[in-house]
């Protein structure tokens, strides 16, 4: 059976650092042709940008092929093929998988039926485990370390599958969280109780500005339209928090700004200027990380 990555518990805390010490080692030796003669499967039956683009352009620089959909309009699943026929099928096809899905549990469901390794680019409101190692490696980049860690998540806790994912990878590091969210978005009590049993402290708050100036890393994130089943409850809170350049001024000077974006309105433009954004370079940071978790998955340790 080959070796996925569809929760980040999937892999060790050794196999999550060498994966960003890896990437690293990309970052540095963007080309590569190792993966020549190898072909990858980018099946997107959710939008992307960020991480469909990123994990292409990480197998076309290790030299692998790329087939796939971005869109499943194009395909036979709007003939009534199910899930598993079609991973059935590409299968075939390619060497492995990388699938994002709007439904929790669906890359596992992949990953059972394909013999081919899989990657989970995100199901539903569970996972996305390879934005994990991105925002670890990110962290890393901007901090020196990823021990001891203030980090601050902001926004939509209870759908936001990169803070739940995050918070598993972090608690090997000894990090303290605080949870910034309106009531009707806090985090899920599986996550809070993960962190109790691990004796990690948490502070949960619905203020913005309260804790601004305690985190290393103050990780935004999108209320997500896509996940409300009540139009009326989104409306609610689709624009509780907005930070902005004058909210800023008493941060700790090692802060940075993290967000797995898009944004809409959770983050004013006049950020970007400011030398606490890293969003942007986190983002490109994902090509690295990706192109390094292509390669141990399939068998390049
Ligand atoms: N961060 C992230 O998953 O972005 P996309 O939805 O654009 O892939």
């Amino acid at each position: 059976m080959s070796k996925s990555l569809i929760s980040i518990t999937d892999f060790s805390k050794d196999e999550m650092l060498h994966i960003l010490d890896v990437a690293a080692y990309f970052e540095k030796n963007k080309m590569q042709s190792f993966l020549s003669g190898k072909v990858v499967a980018s099946l997107f039956f959710e939008p992307s940008t960020r991480t469909r683009l990123s994990f292409e352009t990480a197998a076309n620089r290790l030299g692998a092929k790329v087939i796939g959909f971005a869109d499943t309009r194009n395909t036979s699943i709007t003939k009534g093929e199910s899930l598993k026929d079609t991973i059935k099928m590409v299968s075939n096809y390619a060497d492995l998988i990388i699938m994002r899905h709007p439904l929790e549990g669906s890359s596992r469901y992949a990953s059972e039926i394909s013999s081919l390794p899989v990657i989970n680019a995100g199901d539903g409101a569970n996972q996305h485990p390879t934005q994990t190692l991105l925002d670890m490696y990110t962290m890393r980049e901007t901090q020196g370390t990823l021990e001891n860690l203030c980090i601050n998540m902001v926004g939509d806790l209870k759908y936001g599958r990169t803070v739940h994912s995050l918070i598993q990878a972090m608690y090997y590091f000894h990090p303290r969280f605080i949870f910034t969210s309106p009531n009707e978005l806090t985090m899920p009590e599986q996550y809070k109780e993960f962190l109790r049993q691990h004796e990690i402290p948490f502070t949960e708050t619905d203020s913005l500005v309260g804790h601004l100036n305690e985190a290393d890393i103050l990780y935004m994130t999108r209320v997500q339209q896509e996940r409300f089943t009540d139009p009326m409850e989104y409306e609610k809170v689709k624009n509780v928090y907005r930070l902005d350049a004058s909210m800023l001024r008493s941060v700790k000077s090692n802060m940075k700004i993290l967000h797995p974006l898009p944004r809409v309105n959770e983050i004013a433009q006049d950020v970007d200027d400011t030398p606490y954004a890293y969003y942007f370079k986190q983002a490109e940071n994902g090509m690295y990380v990706r192109m390094a978790i292509i390669a141990y998955l399939l068998g390049y340790k």
